[in-house]
C-alpha cells in the first residue's frame, strides 16, 4: 500500500451504486478515511455488502490480513446527509451520468467542502468545464473515471476541464497513485473520453448487427471473446456497466458531437424502458435470474 497524498486524509463519495462502492473500497484500502453518501439506503446497504465481500475475496487471496480488511471497513462512514461530506478533502461524486444531477451536486459540495478541497467526479462522458462552471471552484475541479470494478482496474483516466490548474492534476495524481491507481491525464474532456470512445462503438456495432439478425447475441459475444480475444463480448459489457449508464453515455456523446453514428440503438432504448438494466437489476440482455424468459 502506498503512503497516503499529503493534504489528503478524509475522501468523500456522492453516490454509492455500482462505481461508487468500488471507490469506497479503493479509498479504504489505501488508508483514508471515507465518507459515503447515498440518498437511497438500500444503495447503502448494498454498498456495505460489496465492500464486506470485496475486501474477504482480497483476505482469501492473501492480498491483505484480515486485521487490515476490518480496519479499511472501520474506516467507513455511511449517510444519507449530504452535509456528512464537510470536512473531506476531495470528493468524488459517482451519481447518475447526466448533466443537471450532476451540476447540482457539484454546486452543494461546492457550498460544503474546505475551500483548498477537490471536487472530482467519475462522469464517463460529460464536460469537467460544465460540471465546474457550476462551482466557485473551476481550478479545483477535474474527473477520475475509474473502471469498473475499481478495485481491479488499475488505470484511472483524468480529464481536465479548460479552467482546472496544473496543481490540481498534480494533486490528483498523487491521489490516484496512493490509490494504487495508474493516472492517466487527458488534455482535454472530448465527450466519452478516451475510454467510451473505444467501448461505446462496440456496444452499439453489437446491438446493431443483433437487429439486423447478423447473429445472437451470444454468438456475436463468442466471436468477439474467442475470436477477437477480448476479454468480455459486448452484451455482456453492456449488462456489466448497467444498459442504464451506457444509454446516458450515448445520448451525451451523441448529443455533444452531433454525429448521427452514436445515435443510441432501439434494443437498448427499450431495454432501459422496461428496466432490464443488466447484473443490477437481475436482466438485460441476458438473464441472471431476476426476470422471467419470455425471449
Ligand atoms: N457502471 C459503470 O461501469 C461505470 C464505469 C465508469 C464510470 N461510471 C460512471 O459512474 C457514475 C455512477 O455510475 P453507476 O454505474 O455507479 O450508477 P448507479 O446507478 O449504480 O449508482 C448511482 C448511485 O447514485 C445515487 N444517487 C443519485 N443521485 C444522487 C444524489 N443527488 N445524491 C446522492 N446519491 C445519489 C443513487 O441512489 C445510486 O445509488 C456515472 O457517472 C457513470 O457514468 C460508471
Amino acid at each position: 500500500m502506498s503512503p497516503p497524498a499529503e493534504g489528503f486524509s478524509k475522501i468523500g463519495v456522492l453516490g454509492a451504486g455500482t462505481m461508487g462502492a468500488g471507490i469506497v473500497q479503493v479509498a479504504a484500502q489505501a488508508g483514508y478515511e471515507v465518507v459515503a453518501c447515498d440518498r437511497a439506503p438500500e444503495a447503502l446497504s448494498r454498498a456495505q455488502t460489496y465492500l464486506r465481500d470485496g475486501l474477504g475475496r482480497f483476505v482469501r487471496k492473501g492480498v491483505i490480513t484480515d486485521g487490515e480488511a476490518e480496519a479499511a471497513y472501520g474506516r467507513v462512514r455511511w449517510t444519507t446527509e449530504l452535509g456528512d461530506l464537510g470536512g473531506s478533502d476531495a470528493a468524488i461524486e459517482v451519481i447518475v451520468e447526466r448533466v443537471e444531477p450532476k451540476k447540482e451536486a457539484f454546486a452543494a459540495l461546492d457550498a460544503l467542502l474546505p475551500e483548498e478541497a477537490l471536487l472530482l467526479s467519475n462522469t464517463s462522458s460529460i464536460s469537467i468545464t460544465e460540471l465546474a462552471s457550476a462551482t466557485r471552484r473551476p481550478d479545483r475541479v477535474a474527473g477520475t473515471h475509474f473502471f469498473t470494478p475499481p478495485p481491479l482496474r488499475e488505470a484511472v483516466e483524468v480529464p481536465r476541464g479548460l479552467l482546472t490548474s496544473d496543481g490540481t492534476i498534480e494533486r490528483v495524481k498523487a491521489l490516484l497513485t496512493s490509490f494504487g491507481k495508474l493516472p492517466v491525464v487527458l488534455n482535454k474532456a472530448v465527450p466519452g473520453f478516451v475510454a467510451n470512445r473505444f467501448l461505446m462503438p462496440m456496444l452499439l456495432e453489437g446491438a446493431r448487427l443483433y437487429e439486423q439478425g447478423v447473429a445472437s447475441k451470444e454468438e456475436i459475444d463468442l466471436l468477439v471473446k474467442k475470436g477477437l480475444g477480448f476479454p468480455i463480448g459486448p452484451f455482456e459489457l453492456g449488462d456489466f456497466i448497467g444498459l442504464d449508464v451506457g444509454l446516458d453515455v450515448l445520448e451525451y456523446v451523441h448529443r455533444e458531437l452531433g454525429d448521427p453514428y452514436y445515435a443510441p440503438p432501439h434494443l437498448l432504448k427499450e431495454h432501459v424502458r422496461a428496466g432490464r438494466l443488466g447484473h443490477k437489476t437481475g436482466r438485460g440482455f441476458y438473464d441472471y435470474g431476476g426476470g422471467s424468459e419470455d425471449e
